[in-house]
């Protein structure tokens, strides 16, 4: 079976990294990602190039296609495949705007009346925003309705100081159309946990897999600007220290739900949905969904799942997916990160990493923002690349991971608390407190 992956990234290796030995792999890659290139073949394109990506695919008479990021997803890469006779992992430009749409993801609860809502506004009318803003009166979330790679998204008492701040981000999203559109998300700031909740869909049923919780600041102890993900973690029993059995029910239920209103809404959604959930005093409420695997939690569940993803992915095609299982173990993933990441992270720089001793520590390396040119590997500005480890433990697994990144060289940082016992005991005394 030929099976065409698109992305560059970590979560791309991954997704190679578990097909590998089961496909004839071809990528669509817009760097050299190291990690990628040695089990595939591979074109060096732009992912956005859905013409370019189907002639790739067509001209490699591929079986079957995997879309990584959400970008080509929002520009109909799986309409355009789906028409040439290639079969997507991924959602329809229609069936994605659950990520690509905040407003159409939000409205779609409160239609459906998907479980797990919160309050909102939808607005492209700067003093309707403002007025929603004022009578609201609580602390609020700034988003713009289309997708800004993670970076839009503001929230009053982090990146805001007040509601007169929250009002002129609004109006700064609508009058400059952030995220590609003139209209803004108000939502009601949730206070609790985060974590995520990944599966597989394949239109009507879903396979979710173990919850990870992510570290989207930048800096040690939750400090610093929000960047696409510093590392992650996830426990021997698929679920989290502070996240029982029935509040991981609860956020299926509500992924479920999700599923059967999209279908009715646009038509059936097959491939991974990802969604980031708060848990509150009340249960988990929905804070976003993406339309793809997540980066970093991709690197946390397919190396531990058991299942062939192959399979899988097949059922997702033909609309009979069957359960998967994962092994039990811990995993923890730290991102290493050119210095100055997220704001001036320098591309170009050289990046050595020994392999054979994260093997020896029982790690795994994912490539992700750099370029192999000749025998070098290169920093391209973004996270550079992933140390991940799998054990019976958590600690085992996080004090592996901690080792493993000694053995990557170069002008790169990390947190070195990620999954750490001490970010852990914090995160169950913040779960406490809230369910005072
Ligand atoms: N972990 C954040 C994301 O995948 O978007």
């Amino acid at each position: 079976m030929k099976i065409l992956v698109v992305g560059t990234g970590a979560r791309e290796h991954a997704i190679c990294q578990a097909l590998h030995e089961e496909a004839d792999l071809y990528s669509l890659m817009s760097n050299q990602n190291p990690g990628i290139a040695r089990i595939s073949q591979f074109k060096i394109g732009s992912e956005m190039d859905i013409q370019g990506v189907k002639k790739y695919a067509l001209d490699s008479k591929v079986d079957m296609a995997v879309i990584g990021p959400e970008a080509p997803l929002e520009h109909g890469i799986v309409d355009a495949l789906q028409e040439a006779g290639i079969p997507c992992v991924g959602p329809t430009q229609e069936a994605a705007k659950i990520e690509t749409d905040k407003a159409f993801m939000r409205n779609l609860f409160v239609k459906h009346k998907v479980p797990g809502s919160i309050a909102f506004g939808v607005f492209d009318n700067v003093r309707d925003a403002e007025d929603f803003i004022d009578d609201f009166g609580k602390d609020v979330v700034v988003k713009p309705v289309g997708l800004t790679g993670g970076k839009g998204v503001k929230i009053v008492g982090e990146h805001l100081k007040n509601l007169t701040d929250a009002k002129s981000y609004a109006k700064d999203i609508i009058d400059n159309k952030i995220g590609g559109h003139a209209s803004v998300v108000i939502e009601e700031r949730l206070v609790g946990e985060e974590f995520t909740v990944q599966a597989l869909v394949d239109g009507e049923n879903l396979v979710p897999m173990p919850a990870v919780q992510d570290h989207p600041h930048a800096f040690e102890g939750d400090q610093g600007p929000i960047t696409g993900g510093m590392g992650s973690y996830s426990e021997t029993n698929g679920l989290l220290p502070f996240l029982d059995q029935k509040s991981y029910d609860a956020s299926v239920e509500v992924m479920e739900k999700t599923v059967k209103a999209v279908k009715n809404e646009v038509g059936p959604y097959k491939g991974v949905l990802y969604g980031q959930f708060m848990l509150c005093s009340d249960g988990p409420r929905l804070v976003e969904y993406n339309a793809r695997f997540g980066d970093p939690e991709a690197m946390n569940v397919l190396p531990i799942l058991e299942t062939s993803l192959l399979g899988l992915f097949q059922g997702v095609i033909d609309g009979n997916i069957k359960k998967a299982k994962f092994k039990p173990e811990a995993t923890v993933c730290k991102y290493l990160v050119p210095n100055g990441y997220p704001d001036s992270g320098k591309a170009g720089q050289l990046v050595h990493v020994d392999e054979e001793k994260i093997e020896a520590e029982g790690g795994m390396v994912f490539y992700a923002a750099v370029n192999q040119r000749n025998n070098e590997v290169l920093t391209t500005s973004s996270r550079a690349l992933a140390v991940v480890t799998t054990a019976n433990d958590l600690q085992d697994a996080e004090e592996r991971c901690e080792r493993a990144t000694k053995h990557v060289h170069g002008d790169l940082y990390h947190r070195s608390d990620v999954g750490t016992k001490q970010l852990i005991e914090k995160r169950i005394q913040h779960m406490i407190e809230i369910k005072k």
